[in-house]
């Protein structure tokens, strides 16, 4: 990682900010969160550590540590007028709708109290944001399935909270799997940032209005909903159920060729190698099966073949085209207990550590001015009016 520091991507030129949270080299599949490595970060830390490492720049010592997990755990209640907002929607519902609509709905709530030129409440609304989020996302969950909403607990962790919040009903006790809490965990800290990505980006350009930043993750939580960013985790897992067996692949790949359709959670804007957290996100899934699934799941087997015959194959070799974050977290989740449609949900919760660390690195920058793209011109030149009696 240190000759990474020294790795010039080649387009300063064409940079769109500077941000000290994020490196990635896409060339060499690397990805360091303020230095440290991924894979180290997903197999010795934490979720909530990651947090306090992409806001305040340094893992926490023990008493950090202690204090900053103490402010999100009492932040993690909604208003009880917060709940009536999930009722307006339809119980089938996609639950990123859900999310778009019930966070940007926040802003009704801190926006007028909130000032974000002062650091201290820029701070207050990335606990407040970071804390929520799985409380809202596991209601977008329970109302999808007509279950009634769990209230946070805490003496629970951030990660078997939200598993509880999403799983644990009223009929009857509910222990958090370790297993599930650590692979949630992990999966959390695989999706925490990366660099200047098309919804990160785009919270930055809301955020460099003045928007206030509850009103900016919600522009974010569009954004990562495409199903070429965040919303490929739920297309990779349907790719892999309509393949179904081994044996379908050669045909699948050939209708991939015939540009019928893409690999779903292979490619990359920036990786042109192997996505880290694909690597670990791999691992996860064989834990999670052995846990809690077929160790044999039918669908592993698939992507694991597929991921065989793609990187051995020209057209994936020529194009620079390997697996990302999205191939196999799918399998996971699907495993986890979750639906596909919570799949984007999952990415948009532990995304909001990525967001809003940008979002306050940008509004700490003094010089900081409203984005404004440019573009080249490809329309008509000037012309006069032509009233329209005298069209056509
Ligand atoms: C995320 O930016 C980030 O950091 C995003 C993200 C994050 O953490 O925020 O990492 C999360 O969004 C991961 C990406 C998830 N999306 C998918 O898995 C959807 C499938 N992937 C493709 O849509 C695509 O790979 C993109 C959009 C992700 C990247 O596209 P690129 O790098 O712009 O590639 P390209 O469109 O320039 O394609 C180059 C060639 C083309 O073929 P030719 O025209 O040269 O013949 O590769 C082909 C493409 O058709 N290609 C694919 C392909 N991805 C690119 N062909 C088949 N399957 C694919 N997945």
């Amino acid at each position: 990682a240190t000759d990474a520091f020294t790795y010039d991507p080649g387009f300063t030129s064409t940079a769109s900010c500077e941000s000290a949270l994020t490196f990635i080299d896409g060339d060499k599949g690397v990805l360091l969160h303020r230095g440290y490595p991924i894979d180290q970060l997903a197999s010795q830390s934490n979720f909530v550590e990651v947090c306090h490492l992409l806001l305040r720049g340094e893992l926490p010592t023990a008493e950090q540590y202690a204090a900053f997990e103490n402010s999100v755990t009492m932040h993690t209640m909604l208003h009880s007028q917060f709940d009536r907002f999930f009722e307006g929607f339809r119980r089938d519902a996609h639950p990123m709708a859900i999310m778009v609509g019930t966070v940007g709905a926040l802003s009704a709530f801190y926006h007028d109290s909130l000032d974000i030129h002062d650091p201290v409440q820029r701070n207050i609304s990335a606990i407040r944001l970071i804390a929520k989020m799985p409380t809202i996302a596991a209601r977008a969950y329970k109302y999808h399935v007509g279950q009634p909403f769990v209230s946070p607990r805490n003496d629970l962790s951030y990660s078997e909270n939200f598993l509880r919040m999403c799983f644990a009903v009223p009929a009857e006790d509910y222990e958090v799997n370790p297993v599930l809490a650590k692979a949630m965990d992990r999966i959390f800290i695989l999706h925490a940032d990366h660099e200047q990505n098309a919804s990160t980006s785009t919270v930055r350009l809301a955020g460099s209005s003045g928007a206030n930043p509850f009103a900016c993750i919600a522009a974010g939580i569009a954004c990562l909903w495409g199903p070429s960013h965040g919303g490929a985790n739920e297309e990779a897992l349907n790719m892999l159920k309509e393949i179904g067996t081994p044996d379908k692949i050669p045909e699948f790949i050939q209708g991939v060729k015939d540009k019928k359709y893409k690999l779903m959670g292979f490619g990359h804007r920036v990786y042109k190698n192997y996505d880290p957290r694909a690597k670990v996100m791999q691992e996860s899934a064989h834990e999670v099966l052995k846990a809690v699934g077929d160790p044999n799941d039918p669908l592993l087997q698939v992507a694991m073949e597929l991921e065989k015959v793609a990187l051995n194959d020209e057209y994936f070799i020529e194009r620079k085209l390997f697996p990302n974050v999205d191939f196999y977290s799918g399998i996971t989740l699907s495993a986890m207990g979750f639906p596909t449609t919570m799949f984007t949900v999952l990415f948009s919760l532990a995304r909001t550590v990525g967001w809003i660390a940008q979002w306050q690195e940008m509004m700490e920058d003094p010089s900081q001015k409203i984005g404004r793209p440019r573009q080249l011109y490809t329309g008509p030149t000037t012309r006069d009016y032509t009233p329209i009696e005298k069209r056509g």
